[in-house]
């Protein structure tokens, strides 16, 4: 396997809230290869969310070392952070995060405007397979093809690396296999690495590879043999 896309060495993240302080995680080591998809286990107030979004720069550590390629997360400054994203992150969150007024096509181009080797929206909605709905109001959308015009617009910059924070976490079982469907598409078809927050360990089965968190540490990672089309999971 090629040298790692990310890679997190001893991350410990301390909150304070007033008086008291919530350790969230604690010395985590992980890598992230090109072009793997990662699934993210653990119970809730693991540091999933928190390790996630220090890999995608929307956090800092409070220790440790957080590199993506070559440059150095941990000691980046709010510029440096912002402009690794826009150039290099894609975020898929649970609830969509769409703007109400603006139709799937519009929201899509609010990001490629500021993307520099964007795809057209239309060609992004269509890979979720939301081409005939380009004009469409959120409100006029289903839960599971709002979270698909979220996924486009992710995807439509062309970054390296998609951090997807419970993506089906609001959606029924079939909903959320059509949208796991669209993330394994455009991580095999696009080479985006990805990794995927989940409650549900039938997800599991979709990954390269499964991360197990637990009380801000990783328990457990295990490496599958094969992966599970997202459309033949089983929950
Ligand atoms: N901004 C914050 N301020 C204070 N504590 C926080 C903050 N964000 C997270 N925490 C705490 O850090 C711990 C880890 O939170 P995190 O959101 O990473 O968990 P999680 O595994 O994503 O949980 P869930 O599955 O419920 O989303 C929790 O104890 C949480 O209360
Ligand atoms: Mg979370």
């Amino acid at each position: 396997m090629q040298s790692p896309v990310f890679r997190a060495r001893g991350i410990s993240k301390v909150y304070r809230v007033g008086d008291v302080l919530v350790t969230a995680l604690s010395r985590v080591d992980l890598d992230l290869h090109a072009g793997e998809l990662l699934v993210l286990l653990g119970p809730s107030g693991s540091g999933k969310s928190t390790l996630l979004n220090i890999l995608g720069g929307l956090d800092l550590p409070s220790e440790g070392n957080v590199r993506f390629l070559d440059h150095d997360l941990s000691s980046a400054d709010d510029p440096a952070l912002t402009r690794f994203r826009r150039e290099h992150v894609g975020f898929v969150f649970q609830f969509y995060n769409l703007i109400p007024s603006l139709t799937a096509r519009e929201n899509v181009a609010l990001v490629t405007e500021i993307a520099s080797r964007p795809m057209p929206p239309e060609e992004a909605l269509d890979r979720v397979g939301l081409g005939d709905r380009l004009d469409h109001f959120p409100s006029q959308m289903s839960g599971g093809e709002q979270q698909r015009v979220a996924i486009a617009r992710a995807v439509a910059k062309r970054p390296d690396v998609l951090l997807c924070d419970e993506p089906t976490g609001a959606l029924d079982c079939e909903t959320g296999k059509r949208v796991l469907e669209v993330l394994a598409r455009a991580n095999q078809d696009l080479g985006t690495t990805t990794a995927i927050i989940t409650h549900n360990a039938a997800i599991a089965a979709m990954a390269d590879r499964v991360v197990r968190m637990r009380s801000g540490a990783i328990v457990e990672e295990v490496r599958n043999s094969v992966r599970v089309p997202a459309s033949s999971l089983e929950w």
